[in-house]
């Protein structure tokens, strides 16, 4: 999520997430706009550093800052402002423009999801994502399906749907449920990036998820972990100091440890590491502990 401002006035940090791993292919643009002109500018800016797909606006972020800037699951509450800012997108750009939607702002008020689709529909969008809950709810309670096929029913171009896809089940439970075309995995992936080729199997030829070795999660982990140091690492010539990112170290340790048997002890080390060498290490033990659990049994 891009934010358009950020863009236009040269921000460095949101300049740098325009950078993508060259594997990561095909990959989309998302844009965070409040003004139709300043957010096509963004797009070009983004056009000119990156190869996009397709541009989505983001009408669907919660976050009290974005809200604060009257954009994001703001515009819910405004279709015909966020209509014009698809308008002017879908009219100017030389690529498919799509939004990113919430089934609605408040709870008291579930259809103005489907309306902004309708409107984004209308303006030129092609294609519409939606989580299945309000931006009042943030992420408590379940996904609400029927929100999702009200607006798949009502809609003629592509609709995908998010909300609570943690596993391949889910996905199915979602396609089955609303009729999408098509689903967005976002915590599912957390710690499990197996999750993709799972779902795809699961949805392909029903093949349900064999279950994973404790030496697999653990030996991916330790990668995920090298590979984000690393990246850290070659933001700048002078590396910055681990105290900076050990706290996003600690969440990926935790992301891959969560449900493993005889982890307790090990997530509560994980919670206090304060340098990557401890975290790896700790992982390692995980290991052991299983091992140990295991020949004890
Ligand atoms: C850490 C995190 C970052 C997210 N960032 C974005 C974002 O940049 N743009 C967006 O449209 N949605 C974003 N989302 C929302 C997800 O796309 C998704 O709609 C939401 O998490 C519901 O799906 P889930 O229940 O499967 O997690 C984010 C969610 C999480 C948890």
């Amino acid at each position: 999520m891009l934010d358009a401002s950020g863009l236009v006035y040269n921000h460095n940090k949101t300049l740098g997430m325009l950078e993508s791993n060259k594997e990561d292919n095909p990959v989309a643009a998302q844009i965070l706009g409040d003004d139709p002109s300043e957010t096509l500018e963004a797009c070009h800016i983004v056009l000119q550093r990156a190869k996009p797909v397709f541009i989505d606006l983001n009408f669907a972020c919660p976050v009290r800052k974005v809200i604060k800037k009257k954009a994001g699951a703001y515009l819910l509450r405004y279709p015909k402002k966020a209509g014009k800012i698809v308008k002017k997108l879908a009219s100017s750009l030389p690529l498919p423009v799509t939004v990113k939607i919430r089934s609605a702002y408040y709870d008291k008020d579930p259809k103005a999801g489907l309306l902004l689709a309708k409107t984004a529909q209308e303006n030129g969008a092609s294609a519409v994502f939606i989580h299945g809950r309000t931006a009042q709810q943030g992420y408590s309670g379940r996904v609400n399906y029927e929100a999702i096929k009200s607006i798949k029913k009502a809609l003629k171009i592509p609709v995908i749907g998010s909300g609570d896809i943690l596993g391949p089940q889910l996905a199915q439970e979602m396609l089955d449920n609303t009729g999408c075309d098509g689903v967005i995995v976002a915590r599912g992936a957390f710690g499990n990036p197996w999750i993709f080729e799972q779902t795809e199997a699961y949805l392909k030829d029903s093949i349900p998820p064999s279950p994973l070795s404790y030496e697999t999660i653990i030996s991916v982990a330790k990668k995920h972990l090298k590979l984000y140091r690393d990246w850290k690492n070659s933001l700048s010539q002078k590396p910055p100091a681990e105290k900076y990112y050990v706290g996003h170290l600690r969440k990926i340790a935790m992301w891959y440890s969560k449900g493993l048997p005889y982890s307790k002890r090990a997530r509560e080390a994980i919670s206090k590491a304060a340098t990557y060498d401890d975290i790896v290490k700790i992982m390692d033990r995980l290991s052991q502990d299983y091992d140990i659990a295991w020949l004890k049994r």
